[in-house]
């Protein structure tokens, strides 16, 4: 015979089952706001080609993307992301855009290029637009802080690292898909086709473009990896050229060429200030020569 529930014995259920919905919710809350958010995943990736010369066995790339400072990422965490990528010790540093979330409003804008000038890699430091770095009036601000911190900002620009022994590889930058003025034709127009040639693009989804100019390795931000994502369901939004590509690896190919694509799911946030399952992110790439033959 069934149990006859007493009204009593309901509430009490009900009543913990509210306590439970209402303590869980709170704790996902303070886990999204105040802890996931301070967390860094660093990824380690292997970047092996044909066109990679010998002499660049083990070289070191460290990317950092997306710190949106201002809006909820702080500069004394900006600080200790700059201590940790160093003590990584790089051969190259790479920031794929989205310094500040908005460069026009930000005070303390004036601390980051003494914080950033510290990063040490002696293949050099290189970096490109995000669509928040041209929003706010900030291209010019991003630029001279960049520049006066040692990065070069690669605009539709390219440029060659060269090892003692003559041989190198290309870093290749194109302007932002969504506020900038990307533009291939201009690009690629100096780059040598038989070297590796490894593309930044704040912007994942240019990806299918970038196939069809030959560029082997793509390094991308933009996405924060959806920055808060839904069990079973996957991130909550995905921001215009970041809806085909939103995290971690890729590979294309056409009749002609292959291209792999990473992308970072970068250190801040923005609009809302939470991460759920999308940990800020370091990537550290090793490059490795691959065999021709093999
Ligand atoms: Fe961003």
């Amino acid at each position: 015979m069934p149990k006859k529930v007493s009204r009593r014995s309901f509430l009490k259920k009900l009543i913990q089952f509210a306590l439970i919905s209402v303590g869980s919710g709170t704790g996902i809350y303070y886990y999204a706001r105040d802890i996931e958010t301070k967390m860094l995943k660093i990824t380690e990736q292997k970047i092996a080609h044909p066109l990679i010369p010998s002499g660049f066995n083990g070289c070191k790339i460290v990317q950092f993307s997306d710190t949106h400072l201002g809006f909820q990422y702080t500069i004394k965490q900006f600080e200790r992301l700059i201590a940790k990528i160093n003590s990584l010790s790089p051969d190259i540093i790479l920031f794929t855009g989205d310094l500040m979330d908005e460069p026009n409003k930000y005070e303390e804008r004036v601390q980051i290029s003494p914080i950033l000038s510290s990063l040490s890699a002696p293949l050099g430091k290189y970096c490109i637009y995000g669509n928040h770095d041209h929003g706010g009036y900030g291209s010019e601000l991003y630029h001279s802080i960049m520049t006066q911190s040692g990065f070069q900002v690669l605009k539709n620009d390219s440029v060659t690292i060269e090892l003692n022994d003559e041989s190198s590889i290309q870093i290749i930058g194109i302007d932002d898909a969504m506020l900038g003025k990307p533009n291939f034709d201009t690009t690629m127009a100096n780059v040598p086709s038989d070297t590796f040639k490894m593309l930044l693009s704040h912007a994942p989804d240019i990806a299918d473009l970038a196939l069809k100019y030959g560029i082997d390795w793509q390094l991308s931000g933009h996405s924060h990896g959806g920055q808060i994502k839904i069990p079973f369901a996957g991130a909550l939004v995905t921001p215009p050229y970041a809806e085909k590509y939103n995290e971690g690896l890729y590979h294309l190919e056409n009749q002609n060429h292959s291209l792999t694509l990473y992308v970072n799911r970068g250190i801040g946030t923005t609009r809302l200030p939470f991460r759920f399952l999308s940990q800020p992110e370091l990537t550290v790439f090793q490059l490795t020569s691959e065999d021709k033959l093999s």
